[in-house]
């Protein structure tokens, strides 16, 4: 008789539930992954609330995931069994659309996105393309590399693309799971780094992390103590708020770039005035590649950088998730799981 796992699954909107499941066989060109560690990101809540778009329920959530490789499907042969890998959101391009053809892949037009239109890491188990594997370097433990694969790449890519220099002014907006790992990136790379949080008990924590300075906008305005100083050169803009966002553009200086990475519900007013007097600019970045993965893995290796986490057990997924959701996680809630009955 084959064996079963646990996963977690959104059986209904809003309903995290503990499931046993068959233990699938993965098809050509996949291969099955014993998971060890998946994070919990905010915006796995698009999975749980059942509004990322294109989804169906039941499903299990999870993009920051990390685990052994269990069984290679047909045609695989870059990952070896036993060997320890990584999956993100973006699991998979398909390799024909337009942004595809023109090496675009992280926007890819079909991809396959982990928790979204495949099962996820909130499990034992997952079926995860080969393509979209990262490998996992031996100097980190499951737990550090799961938060990587997500919050820190997507913070890591977009401070690294951002046509930045060396000791530019940098600030990293909202001191999450993203935010807390972008003020570890923003430092390492040599930025002059201001973090920005809404009340006094993150200072300690973002000064901790790097951050050469702390604005608190219940008590400061962020755009005038910003302003102050010169402006940013770049704010990355992590918190899920827009009526948060907007305003930060006045608090860019001239050139400055406004790097949305955070996916608020509510809307992002802009004032045109400081866009245009003064080229300042707005835009979004999404994760990246599996290869931008490995590279957000060697370079917190060799700086150092390691994700601030509290862990749970899968089972209590629910739990851990709420603890995520009520912004309580220093910084990452990180699930782990005990083993697999076979
Ligand atoms: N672009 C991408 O590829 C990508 C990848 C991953 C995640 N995301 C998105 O990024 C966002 C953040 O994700 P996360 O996992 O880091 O979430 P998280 O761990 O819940 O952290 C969000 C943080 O934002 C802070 N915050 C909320 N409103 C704020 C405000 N008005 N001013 C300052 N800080 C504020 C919260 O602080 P408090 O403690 O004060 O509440 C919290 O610490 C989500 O929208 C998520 O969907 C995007
Ligand atoms: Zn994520
Ligand atoms: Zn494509």
């Amino acid at each position: 008789m084959r064996g079963t796992y646990k996963a977690v699954e959104v059986s209904a909107p809003g309903v995290l539930r503990v499931v046993e499941r068959p233990i699938p066989e993965p098809g050509p060109g996949q291969v099955r992954i014993r998971v060890e560690a998946c994070g919990i990101c905010h915006s796995d809540a698009a999975t749980v609330t059942g509004t990322y778009p294109g989804l169906t329920l039941p499903r299990v959530p999870g993009h920051e995931v990390v685990g052994r490789v269990d069984a290679l499907g047909g045609g695989v042969s870059r990952w070896k069994i036993g060997q320890r890998v990584g999956v993100g959101l973006i699991a998979g391009e398909d390799g024909t659309c337009e942004p595809c053809r023109r090496g675009d892949s992280v926007n890819c037009q079909n991809p396959v996105v982990s928790g979204v239109t495949v099962d996820g890491g909130y499990a034992e188990m997952m079926i995860a393309e080969a393509r979209g594997l990262a490998s996992i370097p031996d100097e980190l433990s499951s737990v550090d590399a799961a938060p990587l694969l997500c919050a820190g790449i997507t913070t890591y890519n977009a401070l690294r693309n951002a046509g930045l220099r060396g000791g530019d002014r940098v600030a990293v907006q909202g001191i999450g799971g993203l935010g807390h790992l972008g003020i570890q990136f923003a430092r390492h790379m040599g930025f002059h780094t201001v973090a920005i949080g809404r009340g006094g008990d993150k200072e300690k924590l973002a000064k901790d992390l790097g951050a050469h300075s702390y604005i608190d906008t219940v008590v400061d305005d962020a755009v005038a103590v910003l302003q102050r100083m010169g402006g940013a050169r770049a704010i990355l803009a992590t918190a899920p708020s827009g009526d948060a966002m907007g305003p930060l553009v006045s608090a860019l200086a001239a050139r400055g770039k406004l790097i949305v990475v955070g996916v608020p519900q509510d809307q992002i007013h802009l004032n045109a005035s400081p866009l245009v007097f003064g080229g300042r600019s707005v835009y979004g970045s999404l994760t990246g590649t599996a290869i931008d993965q490995e590279d957000t893995l060697a370079f917190s290796v060799l700086e150092d950088i390691r994700p601030m986490i509290e862990t749970a057990p899968l089972e209590q997924a629910a739990d851990a998730y709420a603890r995520m959701m009520q912004g309580k996680a220093r910084f990452r809630m990180v699930l782990v799981t005990e083993g697999v009955k076979s």
